[in-house]
């Protein structure tokens, strides 16, 4: 509302200040027109992937807008994706630089949102080998085998007394009580200085902080700054910021109290152990700034989209009896009824699970639309000439749902995906829950892993139904989110034991 009035107030600036600029001989990728300054910012609703895929389904697959004054291309296809994640990988795969982006990056020191080049090159190899190695995962493997046990502890309870469990919390504390201890050392359930209730606040703020856009980023200098002021967007994004740095800094000092220091147990460790270390790596050095990018990225991009992913598969499960069913069969079938506890390795052996999990991924992405990305020289999409200095959105949710790829793409049908090669690993157009190229998602494997696991437990142990009184025409579907896009109403669900499981200890 606030930002309503600044633009009202602010119209006539815009007015004048606007200078017509000359339409391009070039062959540009069609879009609707906009206004002067704020371009096509009026045609957008709450949610920028919806609003995207409704323009893209009038103006096609490669879309020219613009946010502000910046030009965007907007990319809504399978083939137009493949051409600028496999083609033009190169010439594409840097970031644009962003007030937002710039702060919880620590300036551009981490990996998400740095620029291609050496800093991001480097920062990708550290955390490839300290978080992210098949040895590290080895490793690590009792973190989430005990975070497993915890999960499933915490629903049984409910079992006993009968009483719904809000999913959503439930599996953040899974997810984040996996991810925090591997990579921060840090179990944010028994530390003095945070609980787990206000990390996921805090999770939930910056995430929004971040994919808010910002008025600064896309009116010209002073202006867009004056806007972000004067509607306290500013305020909120450097107290969220702050709470986020604060929060950092004690995970580094308890780090640096201890023996943890330096013995690489941990992803702050290796890197606090290589800060002040001299490196023969070209002028590159790691910096705090770089270690705070990286638990940035990490609490930003590590913790929701497996969560949501979650949720989003249980609301499909609970609303498609027969899948809910078959999958669950299979499962026990396969495991048999008498599991203490899932391992890593019954992961390989459900394959319906994985189908249901890809068919989730096609019709609710947890980042819709990819990170930007911004084109580094002239290049040509689908016979459309995009200039240097070109953001480009890739709308996977549009290309999910695109009956071209998918047949009756709005059903939820897991079995679309027996006999397919088709999957999420970035080698297939149609999707690409975690992008493609370089810039795709370095913790695929991590991030696989742990949501397998979760719902692998939720769905051995468990049986699930609504609420009494709910029906499956009750379960709301609405989305909400600005990187990462939920399910807007949590998800509440009873969890009874199957009756194979009634007379066992849990
Ligand atoms: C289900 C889980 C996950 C999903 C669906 C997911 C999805 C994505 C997507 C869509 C991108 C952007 C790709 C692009 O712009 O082309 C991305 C980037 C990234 N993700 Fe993930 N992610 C997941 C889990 C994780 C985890 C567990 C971590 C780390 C702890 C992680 C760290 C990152 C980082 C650092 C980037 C930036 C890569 C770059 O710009 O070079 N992600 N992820
Ligand atoms: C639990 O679910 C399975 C499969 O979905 C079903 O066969 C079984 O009868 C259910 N058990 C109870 C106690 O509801
Ligand atoms: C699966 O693929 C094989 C070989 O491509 C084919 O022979 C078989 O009929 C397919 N099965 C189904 C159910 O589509």
């Amino acid at each position: 509302m606030s930002i309503f009035l600044c633009f009202l107030f602010l119209f006539p600036l815009f007015l004048i200040i606007f200078k017509k600029i000359s339409p391009s001989k070039m062959k540009l990728p069609p879009g609707p027109t906009g206004l002067p300054i704020i371009g096509n910012l009026h045609q957008f609703g709450r949610l920028l992937h919806s609003s995207l895929h409704k323009l893209s389904l009038e103006h096609g697959p490669v879309m020219l807008l613009r946010f502000g004054v910046v030009p965007v291309v907007v990319i809504s296809s399978k083939e137009a994706a493949k051409e600028v994640l496999k083609t033009h990988d190169l010439e594409t795969c840097t970031r644009p630089k962003m007030v937002t982006t710039g702060l919880f990056s620590y300036n551009f020191k981490d990996i998400g949102f740095t620029q291609y080049g050496e800093d991001w090159r480097e920062m990708k190899k550290l955390v490839g080998l300290e978080l992210f190695s098949p040895k590290k995962q080895k490793s690590f493997r009792y973190i989430r085998e005990e975070e497993s046990d915890l999960l499933v502890k915490k629903i049984s309870k409910s079992t006993q007394t009968q009483t719904q469990v809000d999913l959503g919390k439930a599996l953040f504390s899974f997810t984040a009580g996996i991810l925090f201890r591997l990579a921060f050392g840090q179990n944010f359930r028994e530390c003095d200085f945070i609980d787990m209730e206000r990390v996921e606040e805090l999770v939930t703020e910056t995430e929004t902080n971040v994919g808010t856009l910002a008025f600064t980023d896309f009116f010209p200098t002073g202006l867009g700054w004056l806007i972000d002021r004067l509607s306290g967007q500013r305020s909120r994004m450097n107290k969220v910021f702050s709470k986020l740095t604060n929060l950092f800094q004690h995970v580094i000092d308890d780090h640096l109290k201890t023996e943890q220091h330096r013995d690489h147990s941990d992803l702050i460790s290796a890197m606090l152990d290589m800060i002040n270390k001299p490196t023969n790596i070209g002028t590159f050095k790691i910096t705090s700034d770089h270690l705070k990018g990286v638990m940035s990225n990490v609490f930003l991009a590590g913790v929701n989209a497996g969560v949501i992913t979650m949720i989003w598969t249980m609301t499909e499960l609970i609303r498609h009896p027969r899948v809910m069913k078959k999958l669950q069969e299979e499962i026990r079938a396969t495991l048999g009824s008498n599991k203490e506890r899932i391992t890593e390795e019954d992961l390989q052996k459900v394959e319906y699970l994985k189908m249901v999990i890809e068919e989730t991924f096609r019709l609710h992405p947890p980042a819709p639309i990819l990170l930007p990305r911004l084109t580094m020289s002239d290049i040509k999409i689908q016979g459309y000439n995009i200039p240097k200095n070109t953001m480009i959105e890739i709308n996977i949710y549009t290309i999910g749902r695109d009956p071209k790829c998918w047949t009756n793409p709005d059903e939820f049908m897991p079995e679309r995906f027996f006999n397919t090669s088709i999957n999420y690993k970035g080698q297939h157009f149609e999707l690409l829950p975690f992008g493609a190229g370089r810039r795709s998602c370095p913790g695929m494997a991590l991030g696989i892993t742990i949501l397998e696991l979760g719902l692998l437990n939720l769905l051995y142990f468990f049986n699930w139904s609504l609420p009494d009184g709910m029906t499956i025409a009750d379960i709301d579907m609405e989305e909400v989110g600005a990187l990462n896009i939920a399910k807007k109403i949590p998800l509440e669900l009873v969890p009874t034991l199957p009756s194979s499981f009634v007379n066992k200890k849990y």
